[in-house]
This record gives C-alpha cells, sequence and structure tokens, in this order.
C-alpha cells in the first residue's frame, strides 16, 4: 500500500479562551516517523485529535495526501489511533478485538441475502488471514483465545497495535501508547515498534511527553511548547542545533547548562567571560558576537561537554579552568551528575565516576568550546551566523 503525507498548514484550535494549538503547520512524509513531543498542555493530543477527526480546528487545513480532510467525517479519514488507554473490549477475545474493526468495515453494505453468502465467506477467509498475519507479526499468536483480563498489560499493548495495524489505515496516530508499560516493557515494546513501522512504512505520528522517546523513535522530531511548534528536524538536529533555549533545555538529560556571559574583546576578537574567566570562541562563533561586543548573552553547554582536566580528551578544543565548586554529586554507576556552582550559577556536569571530587570542594572544569551554544538573552532564540 502506498503511505500518504500529512500536512497542517497553519492549524489553530481555541477552546474558547484557550489556545490549545497555535497557527501550527508541519509536513509529514510519506512513511516517516514523526514525533511530537512537548510539556504536559502543549496541545499534541488536540493535534492528533484533529488529524483523526475528532476536534475541529478554529483556522487552517489539515491534508492526508492530497486530500484536504477538514470536513471529512473520523470514519472517511482511514487513520488508526492508538491511545495511552487502548480499551479492548473487554467480553471478546483476542482476535475478536483485532477482527472487529475489519468486519466493521468489510461487512458493511452487504445485503444479508442467501446469494451473498459465499461473499461474506470470502470476506471472513480474507479477515482470518489478516488477523493470524498481523498477530505473527506482533507474536500474540498464541493468545487469540484470551480474553483481555487474561493478558498482562504489554501484552494487551500489542493487541491494541495489531487492532490498529490490521486495518491498513494511511496513517497511524499514537498518544502516549507505552505509558502504561513500566520501564523494560516500554523499552522492549518501544524497539519492537520502530522496526515494526520501518517494516509497514506507514506513515506514523507518535506523541509523547518523554524526550527519550521522541529521540529514539522519530525519523523527525517536532517540539511543541503553549500550543506553538518551536522546532522541526532530526533527532540530532535539535540535539546539536537546537532553535531556541526551551528546545536546548528540553531535549537532552541533563538539560543544556545556560550561563549569562559577557561578550568582550580579546586580542581584537570577540571573547565570552564568565566570572573571572575569558573563553575564546570560534570563529563562526565569533562573527555572531561581532556587533554584540559589550552585551550580555547566554551560553550553553551541555553536561556532557564539561570536562576536569583528568577527563578531558585530547583532542578537545577547551576553554581554560573555570572556577567551579561541587554542590551535589548524584551518582549513576559509570558516570556522576555533578552540580557545580560557577559565578552564581548552577551547572550540572556529566563527569567519570574515576573523577573523585566531594561536595563543597573546588574542581576546575573546562568547557568544550566546539560545541558552545549561544541565544539571545531576550527571545532566547539561537543566534547563529
Ligand atoms: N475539550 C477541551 N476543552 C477545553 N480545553 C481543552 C480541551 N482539550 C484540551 N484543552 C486544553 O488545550 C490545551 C492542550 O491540551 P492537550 O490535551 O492537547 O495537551 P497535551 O500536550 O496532549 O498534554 P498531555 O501531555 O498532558 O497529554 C490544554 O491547555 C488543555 O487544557
Ligand atoms: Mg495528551
Amino acid at each position: 500500500m502506498k503511505a500518504e503525507s500529512v500536512r497542517f498548514e497553519k492549524v489553530t484550535k481555541r477552546f474558547g479562551a484557550v489556545v490549545a494549538v497555535n497557527c501550527f503547520t508541519l509536513h509529514i512524509q510519506p512513511g516517516e516517523f514523526m514525533v511530537l513531543v512537548g510539556p504536559s498542555g502543549c496541545g499534541k493530543t488536540t493535534v492528533l485529535r484533529m488529524l483523526a477527526g475528532l476536534e475541529d480546528p478554529t483556522e487552517g487545513e489539515i491534508y492526508i495526501g492530497e486530500r484536504r480532510v477538514n470536513e471529512v467525517s473520523p470514519r472517511d479519514r482511514d487513520v488508526a489511533m492508538v491511545f495511552q488507554n487502548y480499551a479492548l473490549y473487554p467480553h471478546m477475545r483476542v482476535y475478536d478485538n483485532i477482527a472487529f474493526g475489519l468486519r466493521l468495515r468489510e461487512l458493511r453494505g452487504i445485503v444479508w441475502q442467501l446469494t451473498h453468502w459465499g461473499e461474506a465467506r470470502a470476506i471472513r477467509k480474507r479477515i482470518d488471514e489478516r488477523v493470524r498475519q498481523v498477530a505473527q507479526m506482533l507474536e500474540i499468536e498464541s493468545l487469540l483465545h484470551r480474553l483481555p483480563k487474561e493478558l498482562s498489560g504489554g501484552q494487551r499493548q500489542r493487541v491494541a497495535l495489531a487492532r490498529a495495524i490490521v486495518r491498513q489505515p494511511k496513517a497511524f496516530l499514537m498518544d502516549e501508547p507505552l505509558s502504561n508499560l513500566d520501564a523494560k516493557l516500554r523499552d522492549q515494546t518501544r524497539a519492537e515498534l520502530k522496526k515494526l513501522q520501518e517494516r509497514l512504512g506507514i506513515t506514523t505520528i507518535y506523541v509523547t511527553h518523554d524526550q527519550k522517546e521522541a529521540m529514539t523513535l522519530g525519523t523527525r522530531i517536532a517540539v511543541m511548547k503553549d500550543g506553538v511548534l518551536q522546532q522541526v528536524g532530526t533527532p540530532d538536529e535539535v540535539y546539536f542545533q537546537p532553535a531556541n533555549t526551551f528546545v536546548a533545555t528540553f531535549i537532552g538529560t541533563p538539560p543544556m547548562n545556560l550561563l549569562q556571559a559577557q561578550v568582550v574583546e580579546q586580542y581584537g576578537k570577540p571573547a565570552l567571560r564568565v566570572g573571572s574567566a575569558t573563553l575564546p570562541v570560534l570563529q563562526a562563533h565569533a562573527q555572531v558576537l561581532q556587533p554584540r561586543i559589550g552585551q550580555t548573552v547566554l551560553m550553553g553547554i551541555r553536561p556532557q561537554d564539561i570536562y576536569t582536566d583528568r577527563t578531558a580528551p585530547p583532542d578537545a578544543l577547551l576553554s581554560e579552568p573555570l572556577h567551579a565548586v561541587v554542590d551535589v554529586i548524584e551518582p549513576h554507576g559509570d558516570r556522576n551528575d555533578v552540580h557545580l556552582l560557577v559565578n552564581g550559577a548552577t551547572l550540572i556536569a556529566q563527569l567519570s565516576a574515576r573523577v573523585k571530587a566531594s561536595e563543597g570542594t573546588t574542581l576546575p572544569i573546562r568547557l568544550h568550546l566546539e560545541y558552545l551554544h549561544l541565544f539571545d538573552p531576550t527571545t532566547g532564540e539561537a543566534m547563529r551566523a
């Protein structure tokens, strides 16, 4: 089956005075796995519900393929939605749960007359083949005769997925479908889901508030905040080139550190002053900082890009040491998240557990200058050449 594109064109949704989604434009490629991510209440579910036809947009257009679907009824949009609370029919066996939607659709329109029995039998056979094929794909063949209450959470989840897949929809819409599973099962199901989506090639829009899940699943990620799309890009793009401080601190754990820095001139070139230290900057950064000499900017550095003299890789372009005081150490086995006080600001460094630091002592740290990010302190927008 041919995969379809999905397009939102300047879509706004208001609930009374609440603007749930604000001028949302997003183009999803056929077969793409797009993840919508953002904090609670940012409008993710509303976007999905509008695509499914369960909410009408206040403004804007929605397309599935070339077809504008604003006025198309949910049933005729041919999308399958999997929710967090994937209610299975409790009185039906797994087999019938999966087959139910297909039967409704395929047998609709058939007039129950004696002359149609042959046709109905052929349809039943086709449905049976599809159900068994999908059950095999999701490894739930042995569960087909069970009732939902006789299944584990993960198995139920797979039945819900099977029910969506069996319909071969134009698009899958998934709203936090894994959030009811425990951590281990969630990791496992997530990996399976990714493989399955690649195999089926069906355009998928997946909603989560978990940025880690977004990073592992998405071909591209759309980051939302307060109903507004902040950035769309591959996991690499949103991680390495965040468009603003929101994306920078939302994607990645622990979040990117933001520090105020003064733009000064050193040896005729712009540099950044943090406390008593002056950091040289790369050529690309110098260009954007030149007009801002004398001003303050926000400097971003990821916890993974902070080193001590002991941990510094030999080829890294590092700053001179900054004076930091160890505030709190959070052990994570091989590494520690070390909370540091630098020039009145708190900064988290992810350091090898082999770095022996103790709370209250001084630890000179070095920043990887190639991985500095610069943001406008007023707008929060990334400053790029
Ligand atoms: N039917 C409704 N009536 C009024 N306000 C609504 C309605 N549905 C959603 N909202 C509001 O719209 C905003 C977006 O809600 P939405 O459910 O899309 O967020 P979300 O990103 O899915 O959040 P979560 O991660 O918590 O599920 C919220 O402020 C919410 O309160
Ligand atoms: Mg939601």
